[in-house]
């Protein structure tokens, strides 16, 4: 697959959907006195591409149901694409048996959301970190996998001589904390993290996110980083995918994006960041429905709330541009110089 230099994993031209119609007994419908087969799609992805590169922190942002958490599982090989492909170093991923798929496995990691549910209460800590170290490194010995859990627990702030202990005795914070531990245990390259501070209390956030920039200075890591919280995007990331309704309308650097917002979008996005110092363009305010994935509108997912929409945009799908600054914008506007 065609790949940039430095670019560690390619999404190409991603399309997701969802069938909700049910098995085929629900499907069939009495129309016109004829039996007819009905199916209906959520349309999640439609036509998705960028590239993660190297040593970076690329942010996912957008509201809820766009579609982030289905790029976040469909490049992590938990869910196939219905069309398009993911390829990691250039190599493709979308399509391997469980026992090709093992050694990105190692290289690829996840961390979710919820701390609460994705720990296995029945296990220690200890049991927790070494099931994947003893999977992915069959020929470690005891004392190399016990350094390795030490290693690991020392680095995102839990005490080693906890690893006893169940993780049901332990806070959010510190659950996610011994996730990451896991995430890290097997030596990751790419890690995707799905949300994995919003379910943390407000005051512990910053610590684990600060966790994780460290983790990814001192183990040279890069981040997929999916997030609706556009403060954390500004602390944490190095280039921003803004994503609407399974389409990707902007993609620029964290400094761009704040500075200079193109998508109208991206710029309603923005326009809701409370700040303290008002240098930016008053909140704009979205009016029209927010279509659902099931029925996606024709032309520009975004026509029927955008101010700047004409006749083009209802009609043709914009397609993702790159402008002189090196951001890419999905926009007629911008295209044709009007905004
Ligand atoms: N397994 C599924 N079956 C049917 N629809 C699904 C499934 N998974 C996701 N969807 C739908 O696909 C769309 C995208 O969902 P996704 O979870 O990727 O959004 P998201 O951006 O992560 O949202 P959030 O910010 O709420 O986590 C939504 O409309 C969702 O309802
Ligand atoms: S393509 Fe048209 S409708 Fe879509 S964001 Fe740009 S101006 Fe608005
Ligand atoms: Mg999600």
């Amino acid at each position: 697959m065609a790949e940039q230099a430095n670019s560690l994993v390619q999404i190409r031209d991603l399309y997701k959907r969802f069938s909700i119609s049910g098995d085929l007994l629900d499907q069939l419908q009495f129309k016109g006195g004829k039996l007819t087969r009905h199916r209906e799609y959520v349309h999640a992805i439609n036509g998705v591409s960028l590239d993660v590169m190297q040593g970076e922190a690329l942010c996912v942002v957008g509201e809820s149901g766009c579609g982030k958490s289905t790029v976040a599982r469909t490049v992590m090989g938990l869910l196939s694409p219905t069309a398009g492909q993911i390829a990691y170093r250039g190599e493709r991923i979308d399509n391997l048996s469980d026992k090709q798929m093992l050694p990105y496995r190692k290289k690829m990691q996840m961390i979710f959301q919820n701390p609460y549910a994705s720990l296995n209460p029945r296990m220690t800590i200890v049991e927790t970190l070494q099931e994947p170290i003893k999977f992915h490194n069959p020929s470690m010995t005891r004392g190399e996998i016990q350094d390795k859990i030490a290693e690991v627990m020392l680095s995102v702030g839990v005490d080693p001589s906890w690893g006893e202990r169940y993780s049901h005795e332990f806070s959010g914070g510190q659950r996610q904390r011994i996730s990451i531990a896991r995430a890290l245990a097997v030596n990751p390259e790419f890690i995707v993290a799905d949300e994995p501070i919003s379910a943390l209390d407000v005051s512990i956030q910053a610590q684990v996110l600060n966790l994780m920039m460290d983790a990814q200075e001192q183990r040279n890591l890069t981040y997929l980083f999916i997030t609706h919280d556009l403060s954390v995007v500004e602390h944490f990331g190095t280039r921003v995918a803004v994503m609407y309704l399974g389409s990707l309308c902007e993609l620029a650097s964290t400094k761009q994006l704040f500075s200079n917002p193109r998508h109208p979008y991206t710029q309603a996005l923005m326009s809701a960041i409370p700040r303290l110092e008002d240098d930016r363009p008053d909140y704009i305010k979205l009016t029209g429905e927010v279509p659902t994935p099931v029925n996606l509108p024709s032309g520009c997912v975004f026509h029927g709330r955008c101010p700047h929409a004409n006749e083009r945009c209802k009609q043709e799908i914009p397609v993702l541009t790159a402008l002189d600054d090196g951001t890419q914008v999905a926009c007629h506007g911008v295209e044709e110089d009007r905004l």
